[in-house]
């Protein structure tokens, strides 16, 4: 049905393009072309979340006697693989009509000649920071295999373009499926698109406990809870949106210690190269962070919050969001704390404290109710730490659900220009968050948008773009933040 209006003003468009300038308004080839990918959108989150409800009965298909198992893309299995030459021996097709990428004929070496796409099913990508290992990252690649049979419906040889879904638990989907030298680079979580559709504008202060104890390490060959309290922060740091302000608080018993200040502000990454030369300071502050050795107490959480509410007070957006993530073992909650509620309510500060440690800690009474009083999260991670991202899933779903609060029905359209180098003409990524019945985010979808595709419109679908983000401005100060919003897991 939406399809036919669609192109049925398509056709419109033919006479009505020579007349310059066109006026922003609904049945404009712009607007239709915004709400034809609106309504695609719509449709593969739609199934996203299917697929997860399904999740049991998927799961049971995915086993090694199904031949139909997530393809990794830099992995041909076995009968794929042929002796001479790089053509793969699955089928593929060249894309006839991919004025996208340019030197997709095989008897040239452009930039898109090994662009072989396999229209039989999407292949995916595992980046490193994932964990391939987990349950979480295996349940949802099988489940959401079934993506397929909507992919189908909005990219064809004739019709081409990528679409795919970026789980949050770090690996992409992508139809159709392309081979890819290179294992475990391409990270969904790092990408403009994957950010703009998880995020709203916020200042985010972590909180590193860096208190005698953080040096323990568990039995199981785990990492010393510090260099994981490491790793998050480094990975959080590149999922920042830009215009974002940061800073990190490194805390023990007798001090808390801001590495920068004033905040770093996260900037525009206007390609692929993913360069972030404003952490630089962070970076290195963060690599030379020890656990204190000589100060055996629990960590003073109180005197970290106060230099955050400090930072917070420094950065002049009265509607940006204010998170404090802690990156801890959880010493210090098994004690008595004092939390500046009053201050936190009133900033609207919301706290996740993340135990990275294997320990189940015996919260105090004093602790968790303060907590739950500023709406705040004590959620032991240790399960997920060597997907950090994942393992910090609260705070990205957390995010996410303010974000989809404001768009709906609407999709995000991230101006790209570098987003795959390779597709020279990507210009736009549309994208949408998708979520499980509980509220928790499952990954965002997505479907490049390029210059062709727009004939002459892109001016105009980034005025509407524009007047849809306008009106939905997200205001911090208006969040409900209470008991209600408290979560406390500490195994
Ligand atoms: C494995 O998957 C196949 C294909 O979906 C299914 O028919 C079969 O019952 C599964 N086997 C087991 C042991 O679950
Ligand atoms: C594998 O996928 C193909 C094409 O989607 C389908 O026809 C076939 O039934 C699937 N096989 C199994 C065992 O699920
Ligand atoms: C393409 O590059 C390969 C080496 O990468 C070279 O052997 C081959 O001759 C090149 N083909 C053309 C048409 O330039
Ligand atoms: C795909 O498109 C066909 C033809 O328009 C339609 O019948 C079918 O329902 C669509 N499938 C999905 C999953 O949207
Ligand atoms: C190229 O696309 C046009 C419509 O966009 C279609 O009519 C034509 O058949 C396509 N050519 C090939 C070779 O697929
Ligand atoms: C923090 O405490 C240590 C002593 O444990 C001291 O050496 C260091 O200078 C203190 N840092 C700050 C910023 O006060
Ligand atoms: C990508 O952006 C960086 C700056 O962020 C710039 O230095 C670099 O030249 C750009 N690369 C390309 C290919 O545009
Ligand atoms: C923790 O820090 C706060 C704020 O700096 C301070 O008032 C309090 O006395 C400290 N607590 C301990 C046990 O040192
Ligand atoms: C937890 O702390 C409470 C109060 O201090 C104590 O009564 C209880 O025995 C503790 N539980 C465990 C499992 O240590
Ligand atoms: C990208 O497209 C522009 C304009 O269409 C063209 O001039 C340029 O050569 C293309 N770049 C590549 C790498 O194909
Ligand atoms: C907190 O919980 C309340 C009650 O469920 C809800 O209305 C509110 O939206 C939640 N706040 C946030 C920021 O999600």
């Amino acid at each position: 049905m939406a399809t036919r209006v669609f192109l049925s003003s398509m056709a419109l468009l033919c006479v009505t393009l020579a007349v310059f300038p066109r006026p922003v308004m609904p049945g404009t080839f712009a607007q239709d072309f915004i709400d034809y990918k609106t309504f695609q959108m719509n449709m593969i989150v739609d199934k996203v979340g299917g697929n997860e409800a399904a999740m049991c009965e998927l799961l049971k298909t995915c086993n090694s006697t199904n031949p139909n198992c997530s393809r990794e893309a830099c992995k041909p299995s076995l009968e794929e693989v042929v002796q001479n030459g790089f053509s793969p021996a699955y089928p593929f097709i060249y894309v006839s009509n991919n004025t996208d990428c340019p030197g997709q004929d095989p008897s040239s070496n452009g930039t898109c000649h090994f662009m072989l796409f396999n229209f039989g099913k999407s292949f995916v990508r595992s980046p490193t920071t994932t964990d391939t290992g987990s349950i979480a990252t295996a349940a949802d690649m099988c489940a959401q295999r079934k993506l397929d049979e909507v992919f189908k419906n909005v990219s064809t040889p004739e019709d081409f373009t990528r679409v795919f879904f970026g789980s949050a638990t770090g690996t992409w989907r992508v139809y159709p499926g392309l081979d890819e030298a290179d294992c475990g680079g391409y990270e969904t979580r790092f990408r403009n698109w994957y950010i703009a559709s998880t995020s709203v504008p916020k200042a985010v202060m972590v909180l590193i406990d860096v208190g005698a104890s953080m040096i323990n390490k568990d039995k199981f060959g785990g990492d010393v809870f510090l260099e994981t309290a490491k790793s998050a922060t480094r990975e959080l740091l590149r999922t920042l949106a830009p215009s974002d302000s940061v800073n990190i608080i490194a805390f023990n018993s007798i001090n808390a210690t801001q590495f920068l200040f004033p905040p770093v502000t996260a900037q525009e990454r206007p390609n692929s190269s993913q360069n972030y030369p404003e952490y630089t300071e962070l970076q290195a502050k963060l690599d030379e962070l020890k656990p204190d050795q000589t100060h055996f107490e629990a960590s003073n959480i109180t005197a970290a919050i106060d230099k955050a509410l400090e930072n917070f007070d420094y950065i002049k957006r009265p509607d940006a969001l204010k998170v404090i993530v802690v990156l801890t073992d959880g010493r210090f909650a098994e004690g008595s704390v004092i939390l500046p509620t009053a201050s936190l309510a009133a900033a609207k500060t919301k706290l996740f404290v993340y135990d990275v440690s294997p320990t189940a800690k015996n919260l105090t009474a004093s602790f968790t109710t303060k907590l739950c009083k500023i709406g705040g999260s004590f959620i032991n991670i240790y399960r997920d730490v060597k997907n950090p991202l994942y393992a910090m899933e609260s705070f990205y779903s957390f995010t996410a659900t303010l974000h989809h609060r404001l768009m709906n029905t609407l999709a995000d359209f991230t101006y790209k220009l570098d987003e795959f180098s390779r597709f020279n003409e990507t210009v736009l990524m549309a994208s949408k968050p998708a979520f499980r019945a509980d509220g928790s985010l499952i990954g965002v979808a997505g479907i490049s948008i390029y210059r062709h595709m727009l004939k002459d419109n892109l001016d105009e679908i980034r005025t509407i773009v524009n007047q849809q983000q306008a009106g939905r401005k997200f205001d911090a100060r208006t969040m409900v933040l209470g008991p209600a919003n408290c979560t406390i897991q500490v195994k």
